[in-house]
């Protein structure tokens, strides 16, 4: 008898609706054959529903079993599969009617003794689920509050084979678990940390500012211990909170990734990845066999720091471009190519040398002149030419750490923010970006005209300073979002001066 079971499959951060086909058949020998799985997970699959299916007590039929997972063309990873596999086989021998399978997506990998095991990539499966306006996802109770997210999807929680085999046959009733969504928003939307933690440093924090408000790329030089770890987590605190839509967005990321535990069934606050200069360059953009989002992708609507630049290796740093240029990364398979979203702002840090004292107060510096060229090098080219603002994080003197005072705080310096990205959302309307950071050569010959003192100022300092014409672009877009904090159309020769001294790097090498 054929049965049918629905189930889906992710492929980047998006769901597939999946038809499990089940057939078995009393003539031929007997058989158990999976079309439309690569051999590995068809082989772990069988030999976790055969004794699973067994040790419920159902007894395993000795016939020709043939499922396939339609579409059939697109390998599909994963364990998921187990629960509509088995419930198709059941089925099929007649102990569930195809009708009251009738409307319900499955999915979950089953323990050989029946048990549900929680799946990663539940949350685009819900909302999968949702479009295609089916009756219930059932799945392993573990993943419950993640797919019911996904407002007016009926969520079912189930703890084993035979409960859900209890539940479709209504012998068992199971509420569909419900979840205000506008009190995990409210619940997890605030941080631990605050900007009003870190005492003087006003230099660095006018230039955080600065980032958070235009969405620039940072780099921050300066020794160690001087607290540039300290502004680096701080930094999501002053960017715009983040909307239940993008909210969303990220969560469905960190879910394909399986990264989700139960108290963060939604990302509400803006993600910081801080990865490891060790980091290979398929961790850093994602992919691999089973492909998955790499850090780039995990940072999504939040920030990407990356401490001790100059140590990453080289071809790490090259992978950074196409993020950093379009927002998202594109990862090739053996069958298609995989794309996930990567739109993040990238703060990256280093010491002014390899001993780390280089221009320090307090310690000698031991690097001889041209290692420190070597080292500082090493950032030199694509990368740096992304990178808007260089800050100099000196240490800050003994006597002010140990003052008492508290600085401003992240909600303070926040307001002003989103106040300024107001005005950049409107003017980027129809342009299809929202902060200056984002601006191509059009946009910044259109949006970024100068006062004649600015741009007499901007000439000169090109020249004195021998800046390239990267530089040139950089100084304007960041010159434009000083001018928006300071609520003026036109660029001053101000707001210039500012965005100039946040090319520290260029005058070095
Ligand atoms: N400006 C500051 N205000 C308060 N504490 C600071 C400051 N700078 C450094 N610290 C202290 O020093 C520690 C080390 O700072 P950290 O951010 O790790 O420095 P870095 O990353 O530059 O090496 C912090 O955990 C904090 O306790
Ligand atoms: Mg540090
Ligand atoms: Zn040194």
């Amino acid at each position: 008898m054929l049965s049918k079971v629905l189930s889906a499959y992710v492929i980047g951060v998006d769901a597939n609706l999946i038809e499990v086909e089940v057939d078995i058949s009393s003539i031929g020998l007997p058989h158990f054959s999976v079309v439309g799985l690569p051999d590995t997970a068809v082989k772990e699959s069988k030999d976790r529903i055969r004794p699973a299916l067994k040790n419920i007590g159902f007894s395993f039929p000795l016939k020709k079993i043939t499922v396939n997972l339609a579409p059939a063309d697109i390998k599909k990873e994963g364990s998921a599969f187990d629960l509509p596999i088995a419930i198709g086989i059941i089925a099929s021998e007649g102990l569930i009617n195809q009708n009251e399978l009738e409307g319900y997506m499955f999915i979950g990998e089953l323990s050989l003794d029946g048990k549900l095991k929680p799946v990663r990539g539940v949350l685009p499966i819900a909302i999968e689920a949702k479009k295609r306006k089916l009756k219930g996802l059932l799945l392993p109770h573990e993943n419950v509050l993640e797919a019911a997210i996904v407002k007016g999807l009926s969520v079912i929680g189930l703890k084993s084979l035979p409960e859900t085999i209890e539940f479709l046959k209504g012998m068992k009733k199971i509420e569909p678990f419900k979840v205000n969504t506008d009190e995990l928003m409210s619940q997890n939307s605030i941080y631990e940390e605050d900007f009003s933690d870190i005492k003087g440093q006003e230099h660095a924090k006018r230039a955080l500012e600065v980032a958070a408000t235009g969405s620039h790329n940072v780099l921050m030089i300066g020794p160690p211990g001087s607290g540039k770890t300290m502004l680096a987590k701080r930094f999501p605190t002053i960017l715009p909170p983040m909307t239940f839509e993008e909210a969303i967005e990220a969560t469905k990321i960190h879910s394909v990734a399986g990264l989700l535990t139960e108290n963060t069934a939604i990302l509400a606050r803006r993600p910081v990845r801080m990865p490891h200069h060790t980091i290979s360059d398929i961790a850093l953009i994602g992919g691999g066999q089973i492909p998955k989002p790499g850090e780039v992708s995990l940072a999504h609507f939040g920030v990407l720091f990356l401490d001790e630049l100059p140590e990453f290796k080289r071809n790490v740093l090259e992978v950074l471009r196409q993020p950093i240029e379009n927002g998202y990364v594109t990862v090739s398979r053996a069958v298609a190519s995989v794309t996930y979203p990567a739109q993040f702002v990238l703060l990256s840090a280093m010491n002014p040398c390899p001993c780390g004292y280089y221009s320090d107060q307090r310690h000698q510096c031991t690097c001889s002149p041209s290692i420190i060229s070597k080292y500082r090098a090493r950032i030199s080219g694509p990368l740096l030419d992304r990178i808007d603002l260089h800050i100099d994080v000196p240490a800050v003197p003994f006597k002010e750490l140990s003052k008492e005072y508290t600085g401003e705080s992240s909600e303070r310096i926040r307001e002003r923010v989103i106040a300024a990205r107001e005005i950049q959302l409107l003017r980027f309307k129809s342009e299809g970006i929202y902060a200056n950071g984002q601006m191509k050569t059009r946009h910044i010959k259109k949006y970024c005209k100068l006062a004649d003192d600015a741009q007499n100022l901007l000439n000169k300092a090109m020249e004195s300073l021998g800046l390239s014409a990267r530089a040139y672009s950089r100084i304007l877009k960041v010159s434009r979002t000083i001018a928006d904090m300071d609520k003026k159309d036109k660029i001053e020769s101000h707001h210039v001066a500012e965005a100039i001294q946040y090319r520290s790097q260029d005058r070095m090498l």
